[in-house]
């Protein structure tokens, strides 16, 4: 049974209060925050006031995706801000060992994001540092985008890796996730799925949820 982490880029900012207690409700696993800088990525999203207000009501850990340059300098930000768990792309990253142990240092649990165009053994050298890896399944910086099908044979060469090192990490799964493709993604051997306009843009979103977690 995969985990399920309900993005709430795609929910109704007007009525965040309820869209959180939807997602306290249902059978979702964690909050997936998405945090856009505009340089990193090609759009602005939200940041730490946002996270702080999500925090106070959220009754599930939240997962920050940190889609920012420099995130090494807002680590100690997002960890006062509520992050249970701090994802930071490879990409962003010069002194990614030294990122990942200033989370952890920190009390958080260490996610590292790699890009379409990154290959798995990027990760080679970190693997036994971190807990979750997150998958981009669409380019980074919007919610709705259709998902890429290479991921499944990235998904499958990161279980073998972690499989080999007798690990105990997550792979997650984010962007363009939908009740058609889960089942696949997750027989690939995903174990978290991301999913932000597939729950957020349904009339049933809990419903929605209860799906994709007994898929
Ligand atoms: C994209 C974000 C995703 C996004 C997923 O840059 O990292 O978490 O919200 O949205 P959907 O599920 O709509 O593709
Ligand atoms: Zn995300």
């Amino acid at each position: 049974m995969p985990l399920i982490a309900p993005s709430l880029l795609a929910c109704n900012f007007l009525r965040l209060e309820e869209e959180c207690k939807m997602v306290n409700e249902s059978s979702a696993d964690r909050f997936h925050l998405d945090v856009m800088d505009g340089r990193f990525v090609p759009n602005i999203s939200f940041g730490i006031p946002l996270i702080e207000h999500i925090k106070s009501v959220a009754q599930k850990p939240c997962e920050v995706h940190l889609m920012i340059e420099e995130p090494e300098k807002l680590t100690e930000a997002f960890k006062k801000a509520g992050a249970d768990i701090l994802i930071v792309h490879i990409e962003t990253c010069r002194n990614l060992h030294r990122n990942i142990q200033q989370i952890k240092s920190l009390g958080m649990k260490a996610g590292v994001a790699i890009n379409p165009h990154t290959p798995a053994r990027a990760l080679s050298e970190i693997m036994e540092d971190i807990d979750e890896v997150c998958v981009m399944s669409v380019n980074p910086g919007f919610g709705g985008q259709k998902f890429i099908d290479h991921t499944y044979k990235k998904i499958r060469e990161l279980k073998k890796m972690i499989h080999e090192r007798a690990l105990h990490i997550q792979i997650e799964i984010d962007g363009g996730v939908t009740l058609d493709n889960a089942a696949g993604i997750v027989h690939a051997g995903a174990d978290v799925l991301v999913a932000g306009n597939t729950v957020f843009k349904a009339s049933d979103p809990k419903n929605i949820i209860d799906q994709l977690k007994n898929i």
